[in-house]
């Protein structure tokens, strides 16, 4: 867990201060109203524990507009009242911080925790998806936490909210809606065919798709449960669930046919010492950068109905469960030039030259652009905002353009015409362009490469070799080295 950035904004004054909460209310509200926040969400958090420092030191001067203390930082709005508040969580940073809690947890309930649940924090938003008689009637997100906004348009698009469940109950599925990789993929293909601008990231795309009607399109998203409730009319059902355990929950919304995150790397797990869930967080943390969707943290629970019930809840998040949050693996910077280099097969591959940005405690400076067609389906421009993932081992990508921080000023990239390499011409007849010379164009590096003593192993024929054989005229070509004598 090194890198973890939990840093804060530091307000030197009552000015500062004013102006920090104005900038975090406009980019909590663009976030959860469309998902076009302008701030990344590292110095979204920054900035909001900078405020919540200088409030604890000037309590009186505390605004009403401030998003300290208010799930969504107070601005989502609704009018779809939820029976039970859909509450955010508590953050912990460090295996130190989360033992604390731990501690201060078992302290409040007078004995320790039976069992923990830990599983991935989905980097969606959260939704109330409420059955009755087993038919899905109506979508809700989580709004200010008490009423939310009735999104009902969007049931059939949603992979994992099946329509009807396995058996006819009266039920309330909450979990969280989001696109995974190749669902914000697609999306961005259909939006920019249909003259849209691509969204962000994924969480933008669930977020803008969740709330837009009419488009002459449609994108899929994925639902992920992370609890059930009893609904008024559920019968006996509601007695069943305040007493399952969290993870038998989950297991009957499996059974009903409801998506979890069970099926996946990162399926939920039960544990029972804090030792377990430090290394099952660690297990998750490393698979993160594999998952096919994007989670932010991982979600610790108190397993019991009993201990839950005995936790109890704060106004914001329960006592009985906490985030325990990964670093940041995003972050927006500029896209200030495209290289186009050649590879040792001929391929000529564009890589993105970045406003040098920290992400996960190392500096990126450039990013992989997969060809050029890669670069037309972004519709990416010179001066760009981006948005950039890097997380674990993985070469750094560009997820898309912010395009509502267009300023008009970007300019388009410019594809090469000859081969950056020899000045041949580029053959562009498939996704990735290649010189027509092939492995020809770079004839040291690749002849150097087949050479090498995982390919041909050809002894005492080294870099250097190589170049005087290519300088003397004696290797054209790749093939040339079988033809060579030994004069
Ligand atoms: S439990 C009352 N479990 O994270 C318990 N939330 O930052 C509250 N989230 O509002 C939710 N994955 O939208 C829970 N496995 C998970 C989650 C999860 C993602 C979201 C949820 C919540 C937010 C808090």
């Amino acid at each position: 867990m090194e890198g973890m950035t939990n840093s804060a904004v530091v307000l030197a004054d009552t000015a500062a201060y004013a102006v920090a909460v104005e900038e975090a209310s406009q980019a909590a509200a663009a976030y959860y109203a469309t998902g076009e926040s302008t701030l990344d969400d590292d110095a979204y958090d920054r900035l909001a524990r900078g405020i919540a420092a200088y409030e604890q030191a000037h309590p009186q001067e505390v605004l009403a507009g401030s998003p300290t203390g208010k799930v969504a930082g107070g601005a989502a709005v609704g009018d779809v009242p939820h029976t039970v508040p859909m509450l955010s969580l508590d953050n912990v940073f460090s295996a130190e911080q989360f033992v604390t809690w731990t501690a201060s947890l078992e302290r409040r309930i007078g004995r320790p925790v039976e069992a923990w649940s830990v599983e991935p924090k989905l980097d969606g938003l959260a939704v109330a998806a409420r059955y009755r008689e087993g038919r899905l009637e109506q979508l809700i997100t989580r709004g200010d936490g008490t009423a939310g906004e009735d999104v009902s348009h969007a049931i059939g698009t949603v992979v994992g909210l099946p329509g009807q469940l396995a058996e006819p109950v009266t039920i309330e599925m909450r979990g969280e809606i989001l696109m995974t990789t190749e669902q914000f993929e697609q999306a961005n293909t259909v939006r920019t065919e249909h003259g849209g601008a691509p969204f962000a990231n994924a969480r933008n795309g669930a977020a803008g798709t969740l709330r837009a009607k009419d488009r002459p399109y449609t994108v899929e998203m994925t639902f992920f449960a992370y609890g059930a409730l009893p609904l008024p009319g559920s019968g006996e059902l509601a007695g069943t669930l305040a007493e399952l355990p969290h993870s038998e929950v989950l297991a009957q919304a499996a059974e009903l046919g409801v998506h979890t995150a069970a099926g996946t790397d990162v399926a939920p797990r039960t544990v029972t010492t804090v030792e377990d869930v430090q290394l099952r967080v660690e297990e998750i943390a490393a698979l993160r950068a594999s998952l096919p969707f994007g989670i932010d943290g991982i979600v610790i629970k108190a397993d019991l109905a009993a201990d839950q019930h005995d936790a109890g809840s704060g106004t914001r998040a329960p006592r009985w469960a906490i985030a325990y949050k990964l670093p940041a693996v995003e972050k927006v910077t500029r896209l200030l030039d495209v290289e186009w280099n050649v590879g040792r097969t001929g391929i000529i591959a564009p890589r993105a030259v970045l406003e040098p940005v920290e992400i996960d405690g190392s500096t990126v400076g450039y990013a992989t652009l997969h060809n050029p067609a890669d670069i037309t389906r972004r519709d990416l421009r010179l001066g760009d905002h981006v948005m950039v993932y890097k997380a674990g081992d993985i070469i750094p990508r560009i997820e898309a353009p912010v395009a509502h921080l267009r300023t008009g000023e970007e300019q388009p990239v410019v594809f090469p015409e000859a081969c950056p390499q020899c000045g041949s011409e580029i053959d562009t007849s498939e996704q990735r362009w290649r010189c027509v010379r092939g492995r020809n164009c770079r004839l040291v590096a690749s002849v150097s490469y087949a050479a090498g003593r995982d390919q041909l192993d050809i002894e005492g024929l080294g870099a250097t070799r190589v170049v005087q054989l290519v300088d003397a005229g004696l290797v054209a070509d790749f093939a040339d080295l079988f033809a060579l004598e030994r004069e």
